[in-house]
């Protein structure tokens, strides 16, 4: 928000809680941007369009050009899913590179089943237009590592943040990886994971400085009092 507010965005507000209020909002604004004669160019929630996911089908590339020096090529690659651009370039872009991987999304937001069709349609979208003609995979979306909610850290995800953070010197931000981590790490205890995997980090740190999750003991973060958070919306 500081960002937008720095380069004179005109932010506009739905009014309502849920989220799926946005998708209505960009519609009205756009129409509203048409009616006054301008080109709008309208970019739903997550950038999830085929065409945003091919910035994934990209990276998958430096992935594979990364991985070509290893001797045990990774069986899995786990990143957190939302809107599922994400997960459908990477799916879309292991087709591509011919990646032996199993793309893994955990969900954040959405159902399961809901991000498995998303993820399906936007990897057969992006492929197209990216002219990528090997089968995509069926995508691999596990639930189960929302928590309370999407926006809210978890017990689980914290707990797999603070690991990280001290064994690695990686800080995950709550929201997306630290529940990826979560589900990753408890995986790999259940004996569930063989050979090498990726973790995508795909970003969020300037959540690691909103609200105040303060330490609260080895390996537990804990969500500051219902009271104080009204203090985060400044
Ligand atoms: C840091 C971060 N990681 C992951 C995602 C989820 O990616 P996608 O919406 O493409 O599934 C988002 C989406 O906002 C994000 O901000």
């Amino acid at each position: 928000m500081r960002l937008h507010r720095w380069l004179g965005v005109d932010v506009r507000f739905t009014g309502a809680a849920e989220r799926s209020s946005v998708d209505a909002g960009i519609a009205a604004v756009t129409a509203e941007l048409r009616a006054a004669g301008r080109r709008p160019y309208p970019v739903p929630r997550g950038g999830a369009t085929p065409l945003g996911a091919l910035g994934y089908v990209r990276a998958s590339t430096e992935l594979a050009a990364q991985l070509a020096g290893m001797a045990e090529p990774p069986t899995g690659l786990w990143l957190a899913t939302g809107s599922c651009g994400t997960q459908a370039g990477l799916l879309a872009g292991a087709a591509l590179t011919g990646a032996a991987y199993q793309v893994v999304g955990v969900t954040v937001s959405r159902p399961p089943a809901e991000c498995r069709d998303r993820v399906r349609e936007l990897a057969a979208a992006a492929a197209s237009l990216a002219g990528i003609g090997a089968p995509i995979r069926e995508p691999d979306v596990r639930g189960g590592w929302i928590g309370t909610g999407y926006g809210l850290p978890s017990p689980a995800g914290q707990t797999a943040a603070r690991l990280v953070a001290a064994t690695e010197g990686v800080f995950l931000d709550p929201v997306f990886a630290a529940k990826a981590m979560a589900a990753l790490i408890a995986e790999c205890r259940a004996g569930r994971v063989h050979g090498p995997q990726v973790f995508l980090c795909s970003g969020g740190a300037p959540t690691l400085f909103a609200g105040e999750h303060a330490p609260a003991g080895p390996g537990v973060f804990e969500l500051a009092p219902a009271g104080a958070r009204g203090r985060e919306a400044r």
